[in-house]
């Protein structure tokens, strides 16, 4: 059985022309969440005549108890996807349905095996709207004044797709501002097409998001390395990956030399350093 509720369209931000931010605020009150989780939005499909329902990370935090945000790609090939057609129709004020929220595999590690807090830098790599549930990770690590240091690693094929751009360029100059031993997040985006016209102004990384981790042939250095100033290791970082198999697998491949193993094949301590969710 099914267990959801109705919920309200209370904030719609169409980025661009299939991208939206959609805030939903359910009819009986907020409930308990992890910050990273997903549920589904369930829509009627008057053709199908039933509800179809599919899954949406959070992109809004735990401490959030105001409403759920989500940002969402509209699926328009092959065909145009019948829940996202759904949403990108729906305005402020219409209902649609919600599941409980659920999904461990972006849950933040807070405790290590042998019972110390997890301290560890915390990398996060979302390819495209696979983004969300590191805007949630951001808020929540910046509302619990956690002293953690974030890195958060976006990839997309447009600069506007850079669908949080401003928030969290605005965390990583605040960082700058108050000091690290306070706040310590990092903000870097790469763009996957930059030979397109609409990025010519890139003067960023470019590349898919995973070549973060390439190192370079004459430094051994990767991208992300020389960002944090040292060599990571599955002792001083735990990655997070939300996005396509191939970026998870992209992460992957550059750091199992370094004795980085997942979630899923933890060593035999207990330990891992690498959590995921793939776009499936
Ligand atoms: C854990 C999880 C979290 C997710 N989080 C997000 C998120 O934060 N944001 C987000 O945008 N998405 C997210 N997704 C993806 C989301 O769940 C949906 O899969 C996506 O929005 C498409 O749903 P849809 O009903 O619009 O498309 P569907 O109708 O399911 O279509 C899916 C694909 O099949 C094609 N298709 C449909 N019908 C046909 C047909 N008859 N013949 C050939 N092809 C066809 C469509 O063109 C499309 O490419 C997440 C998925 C998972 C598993
Ligand atoms: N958690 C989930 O399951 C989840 C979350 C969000 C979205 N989705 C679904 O995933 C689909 C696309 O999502 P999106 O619009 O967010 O992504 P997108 O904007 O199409 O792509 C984001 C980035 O991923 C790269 N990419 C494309 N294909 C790839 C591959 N096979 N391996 C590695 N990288 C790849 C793109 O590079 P190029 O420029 O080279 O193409 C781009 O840099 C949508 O159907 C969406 O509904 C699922």
């Amino acid at each position: 059985m099914v267990s959801e509720t109705k919920a309200k369209v209370v904030y719609r931000e169409l980025l661009k022309v299939d991208l939206v931010v959609l805030r939903l605020v359910p009819e009986n009150g907020m409930p308990k969440f992890q910050t990273g989780q997903f549920l589904t939005i369930g829509v009627p499909i008057p053709a199908e005549k039933k509800i179809v329902r599919r899954a949406y990370s959070i992109a809004s935090h735990a401490e959030n108890k105001d409403y759920f945000e989500f940002v969402i790609r509209w699926v328009r090939k092959p065909l145009p996807g019948r829940v996202t057609t759904e949403l990108f129709y729906a305005s402020v004020g219409d209902e649609v349905f919600l599941g409980d929220p659920t999904g461990n595999a972006l849950q933040i590690s807070d405790t290590l095996p042998n019972g110390q807090k997890d301290n560890r830098r915390v990398i996060c790599v979302g390819g495209g709207t696979g983004l969300a549930p590191f805007i949630a990770f951001a808020k929540h690590f910046h509302d619990t004044n956690d002293k953690r240091e974030v890195v958060i690693l976006h990839g997309a094929s447009y600069v506007d797709e850079l669908s949080y751009k401003r928030l969290l360029t605005d965390l990583e100059l605040e960082s700058e501002k108050v000091g690290r031993d306070k706040w310590n997040f990092r903000y870097r985006a790469a763009i996957s097409r930059p030979k397109e016209y609409f990025n010519r102004s890139w003067n960023g990384h470019t590349g898919r998001v995973e070549s973060f981790f390439k190192p370079d042939k004459k430094t051994g250095m990767s991208p992300v390395e020389e960002m944090v100033g040292e060599e990571i290791t599955p002792d001083n970082s735990i990655i997070y990956i939300c996005g396509y198999q191939g970026t998870i697998d992209g992460v992957i491949d550059s750091l199992e030399s370094k004795g980085f193993v997942t979630e899923h094949e933890k060593k035999d301590d207990g330990s891992f350093g690498i959590k995921f969710e793939s776009y499936g």
